[in-house]
């Protein structure tokens, strides 16, 4: 039996932006999606889902997850003809949209598959594998969600011909609380009516494109001086770059407003948007407490967590 984790992951700054090359800063969770890699005597792949979290997510994504698998599996060579195989997914992350789902369960699957086969991959090489999986649910992905998901930690994360990637060093780890709307949504088509709209409304868009790229080379600053007043309130600025770019949703603001209303620093949608996750800053565990319990009075999940 072969076995392999990959961290959920929390984004900060610059979801969407992120797509086009603006920089970004994510953090890996403490959740891990776990997989088991056995060899049986079947046919190809069988995949025995055991994560918990969103209604219908799984099936949902179903499509999305066997292309994934089958460019996972081209690209790392592998035959599963030759050597079928049983995946079992489980692990304390939650299948929520946003919280990066799908590339943790790529990174668990591609690790136990290196176990048990003794493919001899590089941590790069898991993240590049992961990556080409990705495409299958969010078209155009960055591969943001696979590097955090791969590497853990605090990053700032750059798009290009070669990814940049740095590791952020903060004071102390800071607790958040990540709201779920419970709307499954579909990350491909929402990346895609951006790209969309900003080829449609040039100047519109390249206006918000260039404040939100201003904005996170402050919030490098703020969080690498532990400036957790400003972070929140970047937060809260690029929550309305983002609505601006029309990737918010009706649940997420209510969430975004109820977070603030209950003393969250900041507050923002975070992932793919339209439905998914919202994220809160939240440094404290009172304070975390206080915004958590009031999102699930209102019948919504919320997850305590922490980033850095
Ligand atoms: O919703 P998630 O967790 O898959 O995050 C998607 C993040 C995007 O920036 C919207 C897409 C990407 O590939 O970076």
């Amino acid at each position: 039996m072969g076995f392999g984790k990959g961290y959920g992951k929390v984004i900060l700054f610059n979801e969407h932006f992120v797509v086009h090359g603006v920089p970004a800063i994510a953090s890996a969770i403490g959740l891990t999606t776990d997989a088991e890699v056995v060899r049986h005597s079947g046919k190809g792949i069988e995949l025995i889902d055991n994560r918990k979290g969103t209604k219908g997510y799984s099936k949902e994504k179903m499509e999305h997850q066997k292309e994934a698998l089958r460019r996972v599996m081209d690209y790392l060579g592998f035959d599963v003809e030759k050597n079928p195989i049983r995946i079992t997914l489980g692990g304390n992350l939650p299948t929520f949209s946003g919280i990066g789902a799908s590339a943790a369960n790529l990174v668990a699957i591609v690790r136990a598959l290196n176990d048990e086969f003794k493919l001899g991959l590089s941590d790069e090489e898991v993240n590049n594998a992961a990556y080409e999986g990705e495409k299958a649910f969010a078209g155009t992905p960055s591969g943001i969600d696979n590097t955090a998901a791969t590497f853990g930690g605090l990053i700032w994360f750059k798009r290009g011909e070669k990814n940049i990637i740095e590791r952020l060093q903060i004071k102390k780890p800071v607790e958040i609380v990540m709201g779920n709307t419970g709307v499954v949504a579909n990350t491909k088509e929402v990346v895609a009516g951006v790209r969309e709209r900003k080829e449609k409304y040039p100047e519109k868009y390249n206006k918000i494109f260039k404040e939100a790229e201003e904005l996170v080379y402050e919030a490098r600053e703020a969080l690498l001086k532990y400036d957790l007043k400003r972070v929140g309130e970047l937060m809260n600025e690029n929550h309305k770059q983002l609505q601006a770019i029309e990737v918010d949703g009706k649940e997420l603001n209510f969430l975004v407003e109820l977070a603030r209303d209950n003393g969250a620093l900041g507050a923002k949608l975070t992932g793919g948007g339209v439905g998914g996750c919202m994220v809160a800053l939240t440094p404290g565990k009172e304070l975390q407490e206080k915004v958590a319990s009031a999102m699930e009075k209102e019948g919504f999940q919320a997850l305590r967590t922490v980033v850095g």
